[in-house]
């Protein structure tokens, strides 16, 4: 059969191996184990070590990503990654993995859309396979939040964490095989203030007094984040199945950014649907922005929690605003 549609080939994630628990953070700052988790559900979250950079962890979940698909990385046309913690402002962090992978025939750049940046560039690699100008395609949603998070500031450091997951997209090339149903973007840029690093920038060029005012640490305001999140997440979801002509119920798994628990109850309420089809890891890992979709459809897979044919739908919310989802058959 031939077909455009584009199927994901393989999926893989990776996190540091270094636990940082609630417990830990109350030697760090001014919280408490049961603040933490009764605001946010988050136990405990991985970190980078010192010698460990956004491209370090992509690298790791590339690897587990082509093994999955049993890819060598020469066959890739493409390498996207999504970072808000890139190794450098430039040149894309996807070059570097790019290099490391030796995929020599791929093309490389990075996409900017925070914590909505997975599903941003799973859509990306989606079109580029139905418009047939690629054929295998490499998605790397990682972050290193932990070196862009001020270790002072107990409004930010307890929420994020590091990690990276990755997949292989390619041609459908079997009745058999499931695809990339559909997606839907969206970005509010009226809200670019909420959630940011504002220096180092070429708006707030690193200086002295930059770093002295703490710019170039991640910024938010949780309380502001938390209700639009809720509200564009549930809309991004409805939007997505409505264009998939599919019901919450024709949805084996729902995977939600994972930011906060208590966003994450909040749209399952809406959605009307049971504990057992969403899925949450935040406890574990915390908020790792651009890859929590990613990590938590691996972890679905490779434990069994879903089965070939089933259908899951990937939604998340974050900085700029951006906002999105997408409905995958597996
Ligand atoms: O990934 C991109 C999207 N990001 C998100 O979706 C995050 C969205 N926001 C949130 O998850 C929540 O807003 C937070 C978890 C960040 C905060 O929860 P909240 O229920 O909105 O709390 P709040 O900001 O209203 O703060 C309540 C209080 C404040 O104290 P006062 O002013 O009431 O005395 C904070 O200073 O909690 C205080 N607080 C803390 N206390 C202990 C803030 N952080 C901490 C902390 N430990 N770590």
């Amino acid at each position: 059969m031939s077909s455009n549609k584009a199927s994901i080939l393989g999926i893989g994630s990776y996190v540091p191996d270094k636990i940082l628990t609630n417990l830990d953070l109350e030697k760090i700052v001014d919280t408490s184990d049961e603040w933490i988790t009764s605001r946010t559900g988050i136990k405990e979250r991985r970190i980078a070590d010192d010698n460990q950079a956004a491209s370090d962890l992509g690298y790791e979940s590339a690897k587990r990503a082509l093994k999955d698909a049993k890819m060598n990385a020469s066959e890739l046309d493409l390498i996207i990654v999504a970072t808000i913690s890139p190794d450098m402002i430039f040149p894309a962090t996807a070059c570097i993995i790019q290099e490391k992978l030796g995929a020599k025939n791929a093309a490389a750049f990075d996409m900017s859309a925070a914590c909505t940046g997975f599903i941003y560039a799973i859509t990306t690699a989606k079109m580029f396979i139905e418009a047939g100008m690629y054929n295998n395609i490499l998605v790397i949603a990682t972050e290193a939040l932990s070196k862009f998070v001020d270790w002072e500031d107990r409004n930010t450091c307890v929420l994020f964490g590091d990690g990276s997951g990755a997949a292989v997209v390619g041609k459908k090339k079997s009745a058999k095989q499931g695809y990339i149903i559909d997606s839907c973007l969206s970005a509010n840029g009226l809200y670019v203030d909420l959630l940011k690093t504002p220096g180092g920038g070429s708006r707030y060029p690193a200086s002295k007094q930059t770093v002295k005012d703490k710019m170039h640490y991640l910024k938010m305001s949780g309380n502001e984040v938390f209700k639009l999140a809720v509200q564009s997440m549930l809309e991004a979801t409805f939007e997505v199945l409505e264009k998939a002509k599919l019901k919450p119920e024709d949805i084996a798994c729902f995977i939600p950014h994972q930011a906060n628990i208590r966003i994450i109850q909040a749209i399952q309420k809406r959605l009307k649907v049971p504990d057992e089809k969403v899925y949450i890891n935040v406890d574990k890992y915390g908020n790792t922005s651009a890859a929590t979709v990613i990590i938590a459809l691996d972890e679905i897979v490779k434990q069994g929690l879903v089965k070939k044919g089933d259908k899951v739908l990937l939604v998340a919310f974050g900085g700029g605003f951006t906002w999105g989802a997408t409905i995958i058959q597996l």
